[in-house]
């Protein structure tokens, strides 16, 4: 495996596989099941597979985790390597941003909902690496995990809207043995707090449930809600269910409904989603 910390050096390795089709496992490492699903299928799909990791404090908050995201470089080297990865982008925040444009890319409706609203410019911020470095991989297909559904739509969209010349492929999230859904900040979880933490996912199958029993939304997230309250210390962002990938309110004509939440915890702010076909009544 090749560790690239310069775009110069980045640019020189894709030249030289312009002829090859290139997976593209964009992360901010702190690497876990889930992103290596993703490493997997880039490795079946494609003759390259390049992964970069870069925690980009341009989709960090003010009052957000930045400075205390996880890290543990040789970790991930180690399990980018065993996943087979070619060439791994370990960029400086000076190398990715070493001047400020003055030009910024803004989401617009899709970043209004969910975790959009809690988080302002923290899609902009998304893109703003994504774009960078689609143009320094130039990937045939680039790999993103469902546990970031909105992230997932935003990005498909973006990529639709401005001919992007990538393939966007979207990977199943992958959970721990009891569901709950592997994130990096769950580290951050006390002893009880990760016991608890499993009632985000059984929050979202119980909605659902509800939804497709009775085709009342309002009531299914109701008790979703109702279900983190009772069996979590958590303080709930959002649990509401919108269509997807649109992620407008669900009518007739809706296709997959996505159920989503966001919960609060001391140190970690975790989400989690479930997408479901929509049956016709
Ligand atoms: P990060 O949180 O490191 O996630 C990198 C990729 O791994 C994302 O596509 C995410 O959806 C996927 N992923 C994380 N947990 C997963 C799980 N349990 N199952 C399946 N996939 C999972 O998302 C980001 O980084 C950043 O926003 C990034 C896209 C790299 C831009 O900075």
């Amino acid at each position: 495996m090749q560790i690239v910390q310069t775009i110069n050096e980045l640019k020189q390795i894709i030249s030289v596989n312009k002829d090859k089709t290139i997976g593209f496992v964009p992360t901010m490492g702190y690497l876990h099941e889930g992103h290596q699903a993703l490493l997997n299928k880039a490795r079946i799909d494609n003759d390259i597979v390049v992964a970069s990791i870069f925690v980009n404090p341009a989709q960090f908050g003010p009052n957000e985790d930045l400075d205390r995201y996880p890290r543990d470089i040789d970790r991930d080297t180690e399990l980018a390597t065993d996943a087979g990865v070619d060439v791994l982008f370990l960029p400086s925040a000076q190398e990715m941003y070493p001047a400020e444009s003055g030009i910024n890319i803004t989401v617009g409706d899709l970043s209004t909902k969910l975790c959009g609203e809690s988080r302002p410019g923290h899609f902009d911020g998304v893109l703003k690496v994504i774009t960078k470095l689609f143009h320094l991989v130039q990937p045939t297909k680039a790999y993103f995990g469902q546990k970031d559904a909105q992230q997932l739509a935003i990005i498909q969209t973006f990529v639709s809207a401005y001919n992007f010349p990538v393939e966007i492929v979207r990977v199943q999230t992958v959970r721990e043995s009891d569901g709950l859904a592997k994130s990096s900040r769950n580290v951050f979880l006390s002893e009880h707090e990760r016991v608890e933490a499993v009632h985000l996912y059984h929050a979202l199958l119980l909605a659902a449930e509800k939804w497709e029993k009775t085709n009342d939304l309002n009531a299914a997230i109701a008790k979703g809600k109702v279900h983190i309250e009772s069996n979590t210390s958590g303080k709930i962002d959002y649990l509401q269910a919108l269509s997807y990938p649109d992620l407008q309110p669900v009518t007739d004509k809706t296709k997959e409904v996505l159920f989503a939440t966001a919960v609060f915890f001391e140190k970690a702010r975790l989400i989690d989603n479930i997408l479901k076909e929509k049956k016709d009544v």
